[in-house]
């Protein structure tokens, strides 16, 4: 199992790439040679990415598709787009996300409504629609960003947590569909990175603090760990050893004790 070839009639979709970790999927996947389609709804850090990429001697110019994709015509834009370009999707990075910080009773509706959206929806209907793309080659991969949230209850971030179990749920049955096949579909479950993401969740700095260093994995690493796995045909990969053997521990735990001690431990509850 490897990734599938570039090729000239084919892109690698790379969702989220204005910022963080989807920066360096649509790195790595161009210096492997794949012709890169870069989405996220900041254009400015996506020319500024297309073009770090251009100087780095891409074959081809990236694909830079504005769009936001917890809407219908946001995803529908990015189908156009594609198919304009004469290419078809090889491989797709669903790494676009973010999370709400605080507790249920004082969040926003309509924020938590646009991360289901955008963490849950946007993943199931990007990756059904390049399935049958993918099925129809006979090659592809699909690598969905979740997260070790995915593996225990999370008071203090009660949607993001559980729509990273959703993306985790979902990508062992998708991957699971077409074992035997040429296609791969893997779920990336980083723990702490230093990206936008605790900003746009709205962490303190103090609050990020609270995470143990040795938590932490460059984001460069993550993104290209998560390549490796997908190219290996791994299920699921956990980047770094302490939250390998942490996620280890919460899949065996009892949910409900979990959620009790991480709600007395979360810094925004
Ligand atoms: N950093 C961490 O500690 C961590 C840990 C585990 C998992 N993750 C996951 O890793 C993924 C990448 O996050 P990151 O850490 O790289 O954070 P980030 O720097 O905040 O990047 C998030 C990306 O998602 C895009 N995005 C958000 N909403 C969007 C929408 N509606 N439509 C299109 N694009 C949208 C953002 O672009 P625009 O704002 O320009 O639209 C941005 O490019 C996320 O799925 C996150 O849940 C992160």
């Amino acid at each position: 199992m490897a990734l599938p070839r570039p090729s000239s009639t084919t892109t690698a979709i790379v969702t989220g790439a204005s910022s963080g970790l989807g920066i360096h999927f649509a790195t790595e996947l161009a210096s492997l040679g794949h012709h890169v389609t870069i989405v996220a709804r900041r254009e400015a850090p996506m020319v500024a990415l297309a073009d770090a990429i251009a100087r780095s001697g891409a074959p081809a110019p990236v694909l830079i598709v504005v769009a936001d994709l917890s809407t219908k015509s946001g995803r529908e834009l990015l189908w156009k787009k594609v198919a304009e370009s004469g290419r078809t999707p090889s491989v797709l990075i669903n790494n676009a996300g973010f999370s709400t910080t605080g507790p249920a009773s004082r969040a926003e509706v309509e924020r938590e409504v646009a991360l289901v959206r955008t963490n849950v929806e946007a993943v199931v209907a990007l990756s059904t629609k390049v399935l049958s793309f993918m099925v129809e080659a006979g090659a592809g991969a699909i690598l969905n960003v979740a997260s070790t949230a995915a593996f225990q209850p999370l008071p203090g971030q009660g949607a993001y947590g559980a729509s990273k179990a959703f993306v985790l749920s979902y990508t062992h049955a998708l991957a699971a569909e077409v074992a035997g096949s040429n296609i791969t579909v893997t779920a990336l479950c980083p723990g702490p990175v230093e990206t936008g993401f605790a900003e746009a969740a709205g962490f303190s700095e103090e609050a990020v603090n609270v995470l143990p260093k040795i938590m932490w994995v460059r984001a460069d690493k993550v993104a290209r760990a998560g390549l490796e796995g997908l190219g290996q045909g791994t299920s699921v990969v956990i980047p770094g050893l302490v939250n390998k053997v942490a996620a280890k521990f919460s899949r065996h735990a009892p949910p409900a004790f979990l959620a009790k001690v991480l709600a007395k431990r979360h810094p925004q509850l």
